[in-house]
């Protein structure tokens, strides 16, 4: 694989509004090629989420690229249930689609994580921008399949700031705490893009104006699905504008110069009480023996440059 070559990556999914945006902001980036979609339950039921992904695709003229359909619950506890007060009851905002008569992939999302990954070793970099329970699936069935990836880059978790699905956790993490601990013990490059960062990239509403003046499909759905997440965040008392999660894994794997990092290994709670899905990065010495032993550090995004990902993301939405 030549240097300029773009990465091959799989977007790992709940869409989910700002999936949407991340999606759509992937597939306008020639550095990436984006060889498939896998979808989770999360924002939304998993079938719900895997029509997004093919409603999406189709928007921006991508429906060459296949979707496996994953995991509808977690590994070890119930759903806690789709996010409709955030993404509306169909996960993207209440608007209409038409009908959709395509088929997921003849794989579940596991299966065909691993399929991809060991027919291209070395080359795939996973996105997973909601729960990790199809990685940690695709990770249980084939131990070995770290080794073969590029990496892993992951919006999830919060490091060094509260939770927003509970005051410990982040939403993503919650909704499978056990998965998250299996794929942040992953050996391989792990980049975290957890509300460290993504809660401080904010895309405005003037900005969000500024999409619903242009004229390109992948635009005109942003411009429709934005508004209500905004109103979720005004809502909520934040700021007047939305929290950028999901995309920020595109931009960091796209300008990386924009974020500053830490590296320290994680685990995750995955206890029953007030901490449960809070990703603990180990600070201090290890001990011999301890829960992070072994584990190998995680690069955890910790600052950003808000105003330039936000200007990246709007650039890629201009062009047609
Ligand atoms: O906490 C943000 C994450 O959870 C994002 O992946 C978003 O889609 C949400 O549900
Ligand atoms: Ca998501």
């Amino acid at each position: 694989m030549s240097s300029s070559s773009p990465r091959k990556i799989i977007i790992d999914t709940d869409p989910g509004i700002d999936d949407a945006m991340a999606i759509i902001y992937a597939l306008a980036s020639p550095e990436l090629d984006v060889i498939g979609l896998t979808t989770v339950f999360g924002n939304a039921h998993v079938e719900t989420c895997t029509t997004n992904a093919f409603y999406i695709l189709d928007v921006a003229g991508r429906s060459d690229i296949p979707v496996a359909q994953g995991a509808g619950r977690p590994l070890a506890m119930d759903f806690r249930g789709p996010a409709t007060f955030v993404h509306g009851n169909n996960g993207l905002a209440d608007i209409s689609m038409p009908p959709q008569s395509r088929r997921p992939h003849q794989l579940d999302a596991a299966h065909f994580i691993i399929e991809q990954v060991l027919a291209a070793p070395g080359e795939i970099t996973l996105v997973p921008i909601g729960p990790l329970t199809n990685i940690a699936l695709a990770m249980l069935l084939c131990p070995e399949l770290p080794k073969h990836l590029a990496g892993m880059v992951i919006m999830g978790g919060n490091a060094f700031c509260p939770g927003n699905a509970s005051p410990a956790a982040e939403a993503n993490i919650i909704n499978d705490p056990e998965a998250a601990d299996i794929v942040f013990g992953a050996d391989c490059p792990i980049v975290m893009c957890g509300l460290d960062v993504t809660e401080r990239t904010v895309m405005t509403s003037e900005q969000i104006g500024f999409i619903a003046t242009l004229d390109n499909p992948r635009a005109r759905l942003a411009a429709q699905i934005l508004p209500h997440y905004r109103d979720f965040h005004i809502a909520r008392g934040k700021n007047d504008g939305i929290h950028v999660h999901d995309s920020t894994c595109i931009s960091y794997m796209l300008a990386p110069q924009h974020y500053t990092t830490v590296a320290h290994p994680i685990r995750v709670d995955c206890g029953d009480g007030v901490g449960r899905g809070k990703t603990w990065p180990s600070l201090r010495h290890l001990m011999p023996g301890g829960p992070w032993t072994d584990r190998r550090p995680v690069t955890i995004l910790t600052q950003v440059d808000s105003a330039a990902v936000v200007a990246l993301e709007l650039q890629r939405l201009t062009v047609d």
